[in-house]
């Protein structure tokens, strides 16, 4: 044979045994199954037990004995009445707005001085096939905003305080296999972690994992590479865990794959073994010549793929996304991704987003990102915490290097582990250059506490990565406490350095990289330029926040001008929740965002794509609709990368004048309506015009989507963006509308914002649920269920005794066939409205059920599930209802088997207001999300006095 078609010849037998590999890979050896749909949740409360559905009360409760999980906690507990929803899901941008509660957190109505709307339950079903007997079965929790107990089938799995960790259980024992599970999770977000808006509940994803009892544990595998001339050497760390009850020989197989899914490298590790309940890690080395190298401009992504055979069966497949890429901080010259220089151009972020709060469904995260891009960002900073493993994916797919924070620092086991399992999880993630150990820990940060934290943290950190630089945020002190210490030296702030700011800090430790790790903390609000402190707006124009703080200009030209220096992250990319600096209620969001809440540019961000970006800019700041202000000066600023601009009024010039590098112009204008004109020169040449005009009043509404079709999965989202426009067309930047929206097709919308920092409006518009208790539940025995006559609507009860005052034990059965329950619930003055649910629980063997005189049911037998009933409108009444339950009574053999006692609950669901949303300076955001259905989707805007808008798009399956 030829060499070359020996070569083929073996490719081929190694792409047919990769492909059998990997279509085996889909087979039974690892499930990743999702469970976000179909939860069922219901507020319970931190002290009144009543309340907290009486979790925890039992004699014998879930932490005396295993399975003894009771109240919500309990399996058999009846959650019917409770609210359905899907994950991931935030409580907290549910509730209104109130000037009691935290500042922090956006005066949403959590916390502690709303007990009522601070511990949240959330109950699932779930069916395991019998077939999984003998698979190892784990739930994980991707993040729970915070201090979570998670129940399996009663059992008490366990506590996670931070709500931003994942975490996961192994609850393969507790299974009922072939049979249906329950999963309960009490969330208690009485207390913050930081000081801006977390959300609250079950806000990012969960899953089932199932493997062979042979298999790789989670965030078990590791790939680094070291990148010479034309060659990567991968250096592949996997451990493998056997949780069977036999010694178990076994190989590894790593392959990997280029981004087509090609299989470009191999290696085995053979002849390898563990004991029962043994865990080890196994490294290989593999080559790949000519790689393609993961960046920002071109985010190549790989696959490993590592399968682990027991003999020739294959037991496991885990596939670990990765990039080969190399970095460097140098103390003189700054960062380096691949040999090549970067400047850092960054932003600080934290979680939540207009609409939707901390519950972002995984489009929103690609949005941000590419947002964020789009103004010529290369860095994002996880402030202050681990993010969703989906918005370190977005930035490994999209290009956007990334500081991984951890919440808490210290050295105890807590903040330790919290640094272990944040690194364990996010390591293979190309994206991410640095960890951060710390953000502005005042108390430490200057002294000698703090450097030696600071350095047993990289320390620890180091045995779990060497290969990334480790970083703090640091408020001042530079010269004496943790700045001393970290690899990379990160300063919030350069005023913080006094007068010689970050350069004499760099004279003194010549050895240490550094960065801004927070600048800015501009004010500004969108589509203003007045200050306002009535209204509690801030102009948008770029300027510091006091006088000895820095524009984003002034910190931009520091970082820019020196080469020791990485780069810097702006605080913040986008605004957020909480932290309205400098305002207080009713301020509600921050104003630091180069974006707002929406992601909508403020004039921040065209400063920063002139000088961040690669595209060629011209941008005007203010608008120009000051009628009123007519003959006054107004200041005309523009941003742009051109050499000079020239700018005219009316046609009339008032003046060309040349750019300085990272600067921009302004002009003093006497406003009159019209036209502001600007002309771009490069090399002398008109380049780019920008011109404004002042518009008339609104007409119609304008509506546009980021996408034309979303994918019908029930979780792809489209955002929307809403406008107004003026009888020529021109966006009318000034409008308040309060527009109102409809939707038809296979969609919801689930949240809407304006990004106005002072918005107390409601962000979604739900259905409400009220769970009305039957209660003063009395009985009377009777001689046979056929004579039972006490049936009617009114009757007096007053000498019945009360329900269940006997035991219903065996002589109690002898004695007793049939009993007439009685009780009462009540109904609000506008029940009409909502629709009536009755969730019963039979309290008899077989009993016949009236209301208010009517029978609803008759001789129905005694069903575990429940029976559910709509209640009937015409037979109901504000106030009082009677409900009569005539029964064959339920009694027990064993005392510590007792019967039911509740008969259930009354479930008022008042439907959902109409969805609305003032526009704030001509703008508003509304985001849809697919209800899982293909087909045409409809979204439609009103408002008084102006023309409907109308978009559509359309929901498709793959
Ligand atoms: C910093 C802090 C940030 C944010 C910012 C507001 O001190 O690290 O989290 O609070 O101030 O200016």
């Amino acid at each position: 044979m030829k060499n070359s078609h020996k070569n083929l010849f073996l490719f081929l037998i190694f792409f047919s045994c990769c492909l059998s590999v990997f279509s085996q890979s889909n087979t039974k050896n690892r499930e990743h199954i999702s469970i976000d749909k179909n939860w069922q949740f219901a507020f319970g409360h931190p002290f009144d037990t009543a309340k907290d559905f009486g979790t925890g009360t039992g004699y014998f409760s879930y932490l005396a004995k295993t399975t003894y999980g009771d109240g919500a906690s309990a399996t058999d507990f009846d959650d019917r009445s409770w609210r359905k929803l899907d994950l991931p899901h935030d409580w907290a941008v549910e509730q209104g707005f109130s000037e009691k509660a935290s500042y922090s957190h956006g005066f949403k109505n959590i916390g502690r001085p709303f007990p009522e709307t601070s511990i949240g339950w959330y109950r699932k079903k779930i069916n395991i096939p019998e077939a999984d007997l003998g698979r190892r079965i784990h739930i994980a929790f991707d993040g729970v905003f915070r201090n979570s107990n998670v129940w399996f089938n009663g059992h008490y799995l366990g506590n996670n305080p931070s709500g931003y960790l994942g975490f996961e259980y192994d609850v393969t024992d507790y299974i009922n296999y072939g049979g249906q599970n329950t999963i309960a999770v009490r969330v208690d977000a009485m207390m913050e972690e930081g000081w801006f808006y977390e959300g609250a509940g079950i806000y990012r994803h969960v899953w089932i994992n199932k493997t062979n009892a042979l298999h790789v544990p989670a965030d078990g595998t590791f790939v680094t590479s070291k990148i010479t001339k034309n060659t990567a050497q991968l250096t592949s760390k996997v451990s493998v865990i056997n949780e069977g009850t036999k010694t178990q020989n076994f190989k590894i197989v790593q392959t990997v794959l280029d981004a087509t899914g090609k299989p470009i490298a191999t290696a085995t590790i053979d002849n390898l073994n563990l004991r029962p309940m043994e865990t080890k890690e196994f490294e290989a080395e593999l080559t790949v010549a000519n790689p393609n190298l993961w960046s920002v401009n071109t985010p190549y992504l790989h696959k490993m793929v590592t399968n682990i055979y027991s003999g020739t069966a294959l037991t496991d497949t885990q596939t670990t996304t990765f990039g080969i890429r190399s970095l460097r901080f140098d103390a003189n010259e700054g960062f380096f991704l691949n040999g090549k220089h970067i400047k850092i151009k960054g932003t600080n972020n934290h979680q939540d987003h207009a609409g939707v709060g901390a519950a972002m469904p995984d489009g929103l995260q690609d949005f941000r990102i590419s947002t964020l891009k789009s103004f010529g960002s290369n860095a994002y900073r996880c402030s202050h915490n681990p993010p969703t493993p989906e918005l370190l994916d977005a930035c490994d797919r999209l290009g956007m290097l990334v500081i991984d924070e951890t919440r808490s620092m210290g050295i105890t086991n807590t903040q330790l582990g919290e640094l272990k399992r944040m690194m364990l999880r996010d390591r293979n993630h190309p994206s991410i250059i640095s960890w951060s150990i710390a953000n502005e820990e005042w108390g430490v940060e200057g002294n000698i506490i703090g450097a030696r934290m600071a350095r047993t943290m990289q320390d620890y950190a180091k045995t779990i990565d060497t290969t990334r630089g480790i970083t703090a945020g640091i408020s001042g002190n530079w010269d004496n406490g943790i700045a001393t210490a970290v690899d990379v030296v990160g300063y919030n702030y350069i005023k913080h350095g006094g007068k010689e700011t970050t350069d004499k800090h760099h004279r003194e430790f010549p050895n240490l990289a550094s960065w801004g790790t927070e600048e800015g903390s501009t004010f500004a609000t969108r589509g203003i330029y007045f200050e306002d402190n009535q209204k509690m707006y801030k102009p948008a124009y770029d300027m510091p926040q006091s006088p000895n703080a820095h524009s984003i200009e002034q910190g931009w030209k520091h970082y820019d001008s020196r080469a020791y220096l990485g780069g810097m992250f702006i605080w913040t990319g986008f605004d957020y929740r909480g932290e309205p600096t400098p305002y207080v209620w009713p301020a509600t969001g921050s104003y630091f965002g180069m974006l707002d809440q929406c992601g909508f540019y403020k004039d921040d961000a065209w400063y920063l794509k002139s000088w961040w970006g690669s595209e060629p800019v011209l941008h005007l700041l203010p608008h120009w609709n000051w009628k009123g202000k007519e003959n006054q000066p107004i200041d005309v600023w523009a941003y742009s990368n051109c050499d000079a601009v020239e700018l005219f009024q009316n046609k009339k010039s008032l003046g060309k004048k040349t750019m300085e590098k990272n600067g921009h112009l302004e002009w003093k204008v006497n406003y009159q309506a019209g036209t502001l004109e600007a002309i771009g020169y490069k090399n002398g040449k008109k380049f780019l015009t920008e011109t404004i005009k002042t518009t008339s009043d609104a007409v119609t509404i304008g509506l546009q989507s980021n996408t034309k079709t979303i994918q019908a999965n029930a979780t792809d989202i489209a955002i929307m963006t809403v406008d107004t426009k003026d009888k020529s067309g021109l966006f009318v930047p000034t409008s308040e509308n309060e527009v109102s929206f409809t939707i038809s097709g296979p969609a919801k919308i689930i949240g809407v914002g304006n990004g106005k920092p002072t918005s107390v409006e409601p962000d979604q518009f739900l259905e409400t649920i009220t769970v009305v208790p039957i209660s003063n539940l009395k009985e009377k025995i009777v001689n046979s269920i056929a004579e039972a006559t006490e049936t009617d609507d009114n009757l007096d009860i007053s000498n019945w005794d009360n329900a269940f005052k006997d035991s219903r034990d065996t002589i109690f059965a002898k004695k007793v066939k049939a009993i007439i329950y009685r009780a009462h619930f009540d109904l609000p003055e506008n029940f009409n409205q909502a629709k009536i649910n009755f969730s019963y629980n039979p309290i008899g063997k077989s009993q016949s059920i009236y209301i208010n005189g009517k029978q609803i049911a008759n001789n129905i037998p005694e069903n575990k599930n429940g029976d559910s009933f709509i209640l009937d409108k015409a037979n109901l009444r504000a106030g009082k209802n009677s409900i009569v339950i005539v029964a064959e009574p339920l009694t027990y053999k064993y005392s510590w088997n007792p019967v039911n006692t509740s008969p259930g609950t009354i479930q008022l669901i008042a439907a959902a207001p109409i969805c609305k949303r003032t526009l704030f300076s001509g703008l508003a955001q509304v985001i849809l999300q697919s209800t899982g259905e293909a087909g045409e989707i409809v979204l439609t805007a009103t408002s008084n006095g102006l023309k409907k808008g109308e978009i559509k798009i359309n929901a498709t399956k793959p």
